[in-house]
């Protein structure tokens, strides 16, 4: 049986994961979450209140750290572990996300990621999302969806999702943390977020969650 790699880039909160999960349970492919790996590392240098200006002190840190994905026996859904424990709810917070963006643009840090992911697709079964994976970890994948939707859309899924956790977030925090994170994900130098030319553009502002998953489906069937 023929199994292929499916990358998942595009903007921030515009669904990403969602459609990976579903998509990983119906081909029953590994969903692995890279911008999980980048939130676990920031979370670490904000701990240890690392000056991530310094290259010495991030490769120092960086040899510190150990990242995996654990499964989850309740849901089956894939968690990540940061040096044994499980950060995949902390890891959500808006202290991390002002500042992800900024420790995902510093080389050495996506040379760790990056090595990693690519790594765990080299039995292929995979789906994983971000914002340089069909670029730069799987330029080879046999499917590349890059999802957008408006921003309005965006946000307010966003700021529905964050103020479950926390009532005291507003709309105005929730806005300008995609619009600084867009900006700082398209505009670095190393691998900036982009579709690649082989991508397929999926637009979801107006799709259920699933019309998108039976468009990717499509996707998927035609290059098995
Ligand atoms: O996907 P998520 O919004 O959780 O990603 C958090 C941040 O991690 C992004 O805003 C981006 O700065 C960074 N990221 C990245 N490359 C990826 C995945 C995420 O730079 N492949």
């Amino acid at each position: 049986e023929k199994k292929i790699i499916i990358t998942i880039d595009g903007w921030s909160s515009c669904g990403k994961s969602t459609l990976a999960k579903q998509l990983a349970r119906e081909l029953g492919y590994v969903y692995i979450d890279s911008g999980a790996m980048y939130r676990a590392i920031t979370l670490y240098f904000l701990r240890n209140h690392l000056d991530w200006t310094k290259h010495k002190a991030v490769e120092d840190a960086l040899t510190k750290i150990n990242l995996e994905f654990l499964s989850n026996h309740k849901n089956g859904q894939s968690e990540i572990y940061l040096n044994g424990e499980n950060v995949e709810y902390v890891i959500r917070d808006l202290v991390v996300a002002e500042k992800v963006s900024e420790v995902a643009a510093i080389k050495e840090v996506r040379q760790f990621a990056v090595r990693q992911q690519q790594d765990m697709g080299q039995k292929k079964g995979i789906v994983m999302d971000g914002r340089d994976i069909g670029t730069v970890v799987f330029p080879d994948a046999e499917l590349k969806i890059f999802m957008t939707a408006d921003n309005a859309i965006r946000v307010e899924r966003r700021f529905r999702e964050l103020y479950e956790k926390n009532p005291n977030i507003t709309i105005e925090e929730v806005k300008a943390n995609l619009e600084m994170r867009d900006y700082i994900d398209s505009h670095r130098e190393v691998s900036p977020l982009r579709q690649a030319e082989d991508a397929l553009l999926l637009d979801n502002s107006r799709l259920t969650m699933r019309e998108q998953l039976d468009i990717a489906l499509k996707w998927v069937h035609e290059r098995l």
